[in-house]
This record gives structure tokens, C-alpha cells and sequence, in this order.
């Protein structure tokens, strides 16, 4: 067993939690959309042919914002397809996916959707294939009330009210050779610029989020997001960060430790981005939009690659529809907890991708719907992850990994909400040997809330076999189970961590 110690002081704060780190992410890719989020044939579809045990899953995931509709895809998407009477909607051919996307599923669609759920709305244009008009025309469909050729189709088109939609990414990876359009980051930034400019004459607060790189090992990362915001700085809100991971080599020592590499990437962008702000002489801040994180077993993803022939081409493929274990769920939860430290930054966050394609919740065509491991993590810290981050005093071991060098055993992040006196710990036990006895002082929490505090839920979530998921035909195998271990001794909170595990612990005035 090992030991590590703990100190929370709500007087300390990183910064405030924005619910939008609990975003999302809807790409028309594989089956998300399609036999995903909507099937009209299910038994369980709605008047819209939406799934409503779909919907009902993404509710209790507590999903904020949900970044639309792409991704890879919205480089070659023109966005007039997916509007108007169904039957004249075009089958295009996807080059992103090497799909045939039916456009059954559009804009106007998805805003209804979204409604459904609970989420904001946050759309990504295309600057691949397209530009400033294209743009700046789905803006006036989407946000004009009427009195214009597209906000009145819009109404023709049955959606009388406007979807006001606040959160706008120019375009998606334009750093990446396989983007349509890829370019360099001085035209990208010229591109976005010019198209932000355009949209903030319609509106100007409207909050934009321009493309950095689509992950931190691409060759430009750094100059990328220098020459984009050179080119960018005063039109747009947000930077954008991408980043996956997986087990490679089977090296699950570095896995667990994925966190250590975001928690670099974000600080490498803050520091890109204030580099910049100086140079400027600006009092403006840019912060991330962290819009696709995840785990993805992307090295084992070769099928687009082997549909070669256009003509063969399917449509919603069962594409990037990995399983998640429970080493998998840890990790993420590890991701989520690097996101919230970050809150003083990171502002926005989509996980990529919500239903099938690197998904939290899965589905059968006329069959369930599921949670996978990676569910319950991002729907316990939606939950309980309120008011603000706090700074942390952690004492751990450590260990070496081959990829990120030594790192802490245990990883934590406590967060603290003074309207309702609501605090809560998440935490990891990366060891894949040993348990962790936890002792977490809560001298200072205690004095602000003089009531008793008490431990209202410590839930963990591991498996004897780390690569154990929740599979069709066994839908529950992983979940969070209540850790018995949590006591509150005095002012010291005690827990043991089981090892690979991750547990949220919230605690309250009693
Ligand atoms: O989320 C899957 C893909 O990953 C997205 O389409 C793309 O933006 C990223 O490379």
C-alpha cells in the first residue's frame, strides 16, 4: 500500500469552472449521426425519428455544449444540403470518411436535437472546401429571426425561431495534410481572419474559435498557433486543442500518465498564446476551446483506407467504434481531471465523439443503447464538478515512464461551489500494482462550512481485469462502485484507491 496526502483550501482558486467544459462533440462520421443519435425506424424513436433512449442517455451524461458537424467532415460539407423538404436532399460523397452522407440529417435537425438534450449548440464552417460568403451565409440562416432570403427559408423550412447560436469554429485541423484545404498557418490565418471579420459585421459577439493544431506532436505545433493568432488575435475568442490518446506498445505505465502530456499541451498553448498577446501590446486574452480529447485506439484505424473505390462507398460505416475498458475510462477520467485544472484557461471542451464513434454511449440498430466505462467518469464530474477550481498541495510517489518521464502516482483535482457550500475531489491511482491510502486534509474546508461536513457519495470505478468493457451483450460489467473505504476522521479525510482507478469523492455541510 501506498500513501499520499492531500490539502484542499477553498481560499486558493485556479479559476471558475465554465459548464462548457462538459461539451461534446456530433461529427457526420460512421454511425453518430445515423443509427446513433437518430433512427427513425427504432422502436424508441420520437416524432422526429430522434432515439429517445439515446437522448435520455446523453441527458444523464450532462453534456453542456455539442460541437456540429464536424470535424474531418465539415472541410467538404456544404451546409444548404442538409436543409428544406427531406426528399430533395442530395447524397454526397464524403472524402473525409469515404461515406455517402444522405443529408438526412441537417442543421435545422440537429438545432431540434440539441433542444432536446438540454445543449448549446456550437457549429464549425467550413474553410476546407468553402469561405467567407458560405460563412456568413449559414450565420443569417442560423441566428437572422427573418426578413431575409435565408432567415425566411429557415421559417419556410418549419424553424420560426432563430437557433442563436453563440460558439463558432472557423473551420477543423487546417494544420492537417488528410484536411480538404489544408494549408499554411499564414493563409489559414488569413482565411480565418477574413471570415471572423465578415461574421463579427453581423455580430459581433458572437465568440469564434480559431483552428491550432490538431495535436501536439505535428511537426508545426507551436509556430502553428503562433502565426495563426499573429493573424487572428483581435477577432477571435478561442484557440482550439486536440489531442487522443491510446496504449502504445502496450506501454499502459505512459498511458496512465496520457494527463501529463495535456496538462503540457495546454500550458505550451497558454504560453503560445500569451506570447502573442505581448508582442501585441493587448490586453485581450485568448483562451482554449480543448474541442476534441479522448481516448482513441486511432493506430488500429485502417478502414478508410481500405475502401478505396468510390463507387463501394457506404453510408454510416461502423467506423472508429472502439470499446472502452477500464484502464481506458481511468485514463479519460484523468483527462477530465487535467481539463478542469485548467479552468482558468481552458474555457470549452468537446469530448469526441458523444454516440458510436469514439463514443461514451453506444447503440445497435433496433437494438440498445449502452454505456461504455468512459460514461460514467465524464457524467459524475459533469455532475459534481460545480463553482471553482481549487489549488491543491499533493504529496505522492512517483514513477518513470518512458513517455512522460517521471510523474505523480496519484492525480487530483478538487473543485468548490461557495453558493452551496458543495466541494469534490476526483481523483486517479495510475499505480497498476498497488492500492493508495489517500488521507486528504479538510482543516480549511471544514472552518468555512461550520457545520459538520460530511462525505455525501465516494464512488470509484476500476475492474480486476483493467481491460474488462461493457459490451452489447454485457452492458453493465464496469461501473462506479461506492468506496467503502472513504471516512472522515476529524479533519482528515481518509480513502483508499484501488489501483487503476478513478473516484470522485463530493462532500458537504452535513
Ligand atoms: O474525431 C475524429 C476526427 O479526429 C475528427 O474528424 C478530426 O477533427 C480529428 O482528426
Amino acid at each position: 500500500m501506498i500513501t499520499a496526502h492531500l490539502t484542499i483550501d477553498p481560499h486558493f482558486v485556479v479559476g471558475p469552472i465554465n459548464r462548457r467544459l462538459f461539451g461534446s462533440f456530433v461529427e457526420h462520421l460512421g454511425r453518430c449521426v445515423y443509427d446513433g443519435i437518430y433512427e427513425p425506424s427504432h422502436p424508441n424513436a420520437d416524432e422526429h425519428g430522434f432515439r429517445r433512449d439515446v437522448i435520455d442517455l446523453v441527458t444523464e451524461l450532462g453534456v453542456s455544449t455539442i460541437r456540429y458537424p464536424g470535424g474531418n467532415f465539415v472541410s467538404g460539407y456544404r451546409w444548404e444540403d442538409g436543409v428544406g423538404p427531406r426528399e430533395n436532399r442530395p447524397r454526397r460523397i464524403d472524402l473525409a470518411w469515404h461515406s455517402i452522407e444522405t443529408n438526412q440529417v441537417g442543421l435545422g435537425e440537429f438545432a431540434q436535437w440539441t433542444a432536446k438534450v438540454d445543449a448549446e449548440l456550437m457549429y464549425a464552417v467550413n474553410l476546407g472546401t468553402r469561405g467567407v460568403q458560405e460563412a456568413l451565409d449559414v450565420l443569417e440562416y442560423a441566428n437572422l429571426a427573418s426578413g431575409t432570403a435565408l432567415s425566411d427559408q429557415r421559417i419556410a423550412n418549419g424553424d420560426v425561431e432563430p437557433y442563436n447560436i453563440r460558439m463558432w469554429c472557423l473551420g477543423n485541423e487546417m494544420d492537417g495534410p488528410w484536411q480538404l484545404g489544408h494549408t499554411t498557418a499564414r493563409e489559414y490565418g488569413q482565411r480565418a481572419v477574413t471570415t471572423a471579420r465578415a461574421m463579427r459585421q453581423f455580430d459581433d459577439s458572437l465568440e469564434l474559435v480559431v483552428c491550432g493544431s490538431s495535436g501536439a506532436g505535428m511537426p508545426e505545433f507551436g509556430t502553428w498557433e503562433r502565426v495563426v493568432l499573429e493573424e487572428t488575435y483581435d477577432e477571435v475568442d478561442f484557440i482550439s486543442c486536440h489531442a487522443y490518446y491510446e496504449p502504445l506498445d502496450d506501454d499502459y505505465e505512459s498511458f496512465l500518465a496520457s494527463a501529463v502530456n495535456m496538462d503540457g499541451f495546454i500550458d505550451s498553448v497558454v504560453a503560445t498564446a500569451d506570447h502573442v498577446k505581448a508582442t501585441r501590446h493587448s490586453d485581450k486574452t485568448i483562451n482554449i476551446s480543448f474541442d476534441e480529447w479522448n481516448v482513441w485506439y486511432n493506430t488500429r484505424y485502417n478502414e478508410v483506407e481500405k475502401i478505396t473505390d468510390v463507387s463501394d462507398w457506404p453510408v454510416a460505416p461502423r467506423l472508429l467504434e472502439d470499446s472502452y475498458s477500464a484502464v481506458d475510462a481511468v485514463v479519460f477520467g484523468n483527462l477530465l481531471i487535467s481539463l478542469i485544472r485548467h479552468a482558468d484557461r481552458v474555457t470549452s471542451a468537446s469530448l469526441a465523439q458523444l454516440v458510436n464513434v469514439i463514443a461514451p454511449i453506444m447503440t445497435e440498430p433496433g437494438g440498445p443503447a449502452w454505456r461504455q466505462t468512459t460514461f460514467f467518469p465524464f457524467a459524475i464530474t459533469s455532475r459534481l464538478a460545480r463553482g471553482v477550481t481549487l489549488e491543491l498541495k499533493l504529496d505522492s510517489p512517483t514513477y518513470t515512464t518512458k513517455r512522460h518521464g517521471e510523474v505523480s502516482v496519484i492525480d487530483a483535482v478538487a473543485t468548490y461551489d461557495e453558493s452551496t457550500g458543495d466541494a469534490a475531489v476526483f481523483l486517479v491511482n495510475r499505480s497498476m500494482e498497488e492500492s493508495s491510502e489517500l488521507t486528504i486534509d479538510t482543516s480549511v474546508l471544514a472552518d468555512l462550512l461550520p457545520n459538520d461536513l460530511r462525505i455525501v457519495s465516494a464512488d470509484s470505478l476500476y475492474s480486476d481485469d483493467i481491460h474488462a468493457a461493457n459490451t452489447l451483450d454485457d452492458p453493465e460489467r464496469v461501473t462506479p462502485q461506492h468506496n467503502e473505504s472513504a471516512v472522515l476522521d476529524g479533519h482528515a479525510l481518509r480513502i483508499v484507491l484501488p489501483p487503476v482507478s478513478w473516484t470522485a469523492i463530493a462532500l458537504q455541510r452535513a
